[in-house]
């Protein structure tokens, strides 16, 4: 059994990837990705002019952070010596790189291929500043962008993609058309955190990126519409915090995850305890390689119309004798549960079967057969 995966052509020892940020944002940060156990790493958006950051710029709620850094303060030229550092220790290393016209794609995608990256990650989608997440929802540029990306190069091109556009499926095509060799997503998402209400001022001082928990679900939707609509591998990002969210990914088509925000809350410690535990769930499920569960959810997922109106209502699973919980008596829209002699019970000529109260009770002692 591994946990090994062929992303791109290239070999990771795992499907584990340390996403574009501030962690990755020089040479001495990737190592310490790379011997916490990474399959690959991603570097910080390099870009060909230099921005320093502001300040503050992450603030962090009990869902995710908002953030407002640009890309790195280090120079093109500079990453060289970064990389040169990393590639001695025989890491994977995919260069993020930001350009906003082709020939100056071109430029910096030939620079980072001679430094020894070995992929290229277009990081076209940031929801702040420079207004480049105008430039993905642009068909013509996001292919001319791709295109000059991959013909400058001999080594694969992953493009990153935002949810913040209306054609996803669309723009997912024609980056293939431009010859990518895989998509990666999501970027984070355009924000305000909130607002403290004493100082009548928003937390951090301009629109930012949402990243972590808050935006799995946002993220596996986007996932596995771009899996449904190209032949390339995907790579799923978006508030991975474990083992079982990194196989959600895999079963709505990923081929890699990349991880952020958990493993700035976290530490990089939190890489290993996943690995460890999809080692363990393999080997639970008797199967030999992720491989083998890649994509098996999507055909539990239909579109709207596809879906019949059956018959379907709640049931308790064995006997609730409520205790100190009473979520799905609460949230019951349709006053359909009520507590009976000390047990739940559920009336069948109200239950409309909408399913809520299945989802949450922590207990699972509620199922909906669908
Ligand atoms: C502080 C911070 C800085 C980031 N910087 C970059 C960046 O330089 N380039 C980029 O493409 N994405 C950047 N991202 C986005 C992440 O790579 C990732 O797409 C996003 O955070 C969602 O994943 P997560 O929920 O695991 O954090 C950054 C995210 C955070 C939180
Ligand atoms: S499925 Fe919906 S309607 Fe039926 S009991 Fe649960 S919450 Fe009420
Ligand atoms: S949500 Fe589950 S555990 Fe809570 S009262 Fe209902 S059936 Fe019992």
């Amino acid at each position: 059994m591994s946990l090994s995966v062929d992303f791109m052509g290239i070999k990771l020892k795992n499907p584990v990837i340390v996403a574009a940020s501030p962690l990755s944002g020089d040479g001495d940060m990737i190592r310490k990705a790379v011997d916490a156990g990474a399959g690959a790493v991603v570097t910080q958006t390099i870009a060909n002019e230099v921005r320093h950051n502001v300040r503050p710029r992450i603030a962090a709620n009990s869902l995710g952070m908002q953030n407002i850094e640009l890309y790195s303060n280090l120079t093109l030229e500079e990453w060289e010596r970064e990389i040169y550092h990393v590639k001695e220790k025989d890491a994977v290393v995919i260069a993020n790189i930001l350009a906003h016209t082709p020939s100056e794609m071109a430029y910096i995608a030939k620079k980072v291929e001679r430094f020894g990256v070995d992929a290229i990650e277009l990081g076209i989608s940031i929801p702040h500043g420079e207004g480049v997440e105008l430039l993905i929802s642009d068909m013509q540029r996001l292919y001319n962008l791709t295109k000059m990306a991959v013909d400058s190069v001999n080594i694969p091109v992953m493009v990153k993609f935002s949810p913040n556009v209306s054609n996803l499926t669309a723009l997912a095509k024609v980056v293939e058309k431009a010859g990518a060799s895989a998509i990666s997503a999501i970027d984070t998402i355009r924000s305000i955190l909130g607002v403290d209400i004493d100082k009548a001022k928003v937390m951090l001082p301009t629109y930012g990126g949402y990243s972590g928990e808050g935006i799995r679900p946002i993220a596996l939707a986007t996932i596995a519409s771009i899996s449904q609509a190209v032949k390339i591998p995907v790579s799923g990002i978006g508030g991975i915090e474990n083992y079982k969210n990194v196989i959600e990914y895999m079963m709505l088509g990923a081929s890699t995850v990349q991880l952020c925000t958990s493993l700035i809350m976290n530490g990089y410690g939190r890489i290993n305890e996943i690995l460890v535990d999809l080692e363990n769930w393999l080997e639970r499920k008797g199967l030999n390689s992720l491989d083998d569960i890649r994509g098996q959810a999507l055909s539990s997922l239909k579109s709207f119309e596809e879906i019949s109106i059956e018959p379907y209502i709640a049931k308790v699973n064995g006997i609730c004798k409520a205790d100190d919980c009473s979520k799905c008596v609460k949230s019951c829209m349709y006053g359909a549960i009520s507590i009976k002699n000390d047990i739940i019970v559920i009336d069948d000529s109200k239950c409309t079967g909408c399913g809520l109260c299945v989802s949450l009770c922590n207990k699972g002692l509620l199922y909906l057969d669908w």
